[in-house]
């Protein structure tokens, strides 16, 4: 029986917390995985380079079939020195790259601080349209990145995923931190999770359009993220609960 040639997909941020899971998922379904990261990347092909070398970054993109985008400085952080070139030049050279290439899907990691202040005061669940209450400059890249989400699905005619995500703990003291919040046992995202939703996002067909969705693990007992888009679009449901997975393959 001829096998199926496999498909391409680029993981930037490949390294990452949340980069490691979606390699780790995708691979498993037998994608052919781009790990883009200024690290090496423990998954996948390992392209080790920064987002702010446009001419890296569309040579990666060449070729795929979609595109996960997680590269980016993950919380608030000095402005110039982090949040500019990381969150928004290398945004920026993401879309352009994936528009050149014509990569037929792209998957955009948005975040739950574009909706902070509604997510620690209510009403819940925060839905996708509700007005935004972002937390800081983090929040304003990421409305930043799903407003090129918003252009690139319109430009190009392809589906594009802006994904505000719930928060999965890049180290011990991360998760400590966590597990003393008012609300981050309820929009806990845990690595397996979050592998399924990128892996779903990838493969699920999809109409064109941007399409935003936030994903999280099962809430401990608030249901503060409306997870009905994810599970209507991409048949995606969470398996986990805080804290289920949180101290797998951390970092520190
Ligand atoms: N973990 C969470 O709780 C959470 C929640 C909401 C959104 N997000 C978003 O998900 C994505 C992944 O987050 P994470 O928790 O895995 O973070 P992480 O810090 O573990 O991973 C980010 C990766 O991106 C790489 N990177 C950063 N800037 C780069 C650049 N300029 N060029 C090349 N590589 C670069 C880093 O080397 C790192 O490996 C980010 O976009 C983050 O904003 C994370």
């Amino acid at each position: 029986m001829p096998s199926t040639p496999s498909r391409t997909v680029v993981v930037t941020g490949a390294a990452g917390r949340l980069g490691r899971a979606a390699c780790r998922e995708l691979t498993s379904r037998g994608w052919h995985v781009r790990a883009f990261d200024r690290c090496p990347s423990p998954i996948g092909e390992s392209i080790v380079a920064d987002l702010a070398d446009a001419g890296a970054v569309a040579a990666a993109l060449r070729g795929a079939d979609a595109l996960v985008h997680l590269a980016a400085t993950p919380d608030d952080d000095d402005f110039a020195a982090r949040l500019l070139p990381d969150n928004l030049l290398g945004l920026h050279n993401v879309i352009e790259g994936a528009r050149a290439a014509e990569v037929p899907r792209v998957i955009l990691a948005s975040s739950g601080q574009v909706n902070f202040g509604q997510q620690n005061d209510g009403p819940w669940p925060v839905r996708v349209g509700d007005p935004l209450t972002p937390r800081g400059w983090y929040a304003i890249t990421k409305i930043a990145l799903e407003a090129a989400g918003q252009i690139h699905a319109r430009v190009s005619g392809f589906p594009v995923i802006s994904v505000r995500l719930g928060w999965c703990p890049r180290t011990s003291d991360h998760a400590e931190e966590l597990a003393a919040s008012f609300h981050g046992p309820h929009c806990y995202l845990s690595p397996r999770d979050a592998g399924r939703f990128f892996a779903a996002a990838a493969e699920h067909p999809l109409p064109p359009g941007h399409h935003i969705l936030y994903a999280s693990s099962k809430p401990v007992e608030i249901e503060m993220l409306d997870l009905v888009p994810a599970k209507n679009l991409l048949d995606w449901e969470p398996l986990d609960c805080w804290p289920s997975g949180a101290t797998d393959d951390l970092s520190g």
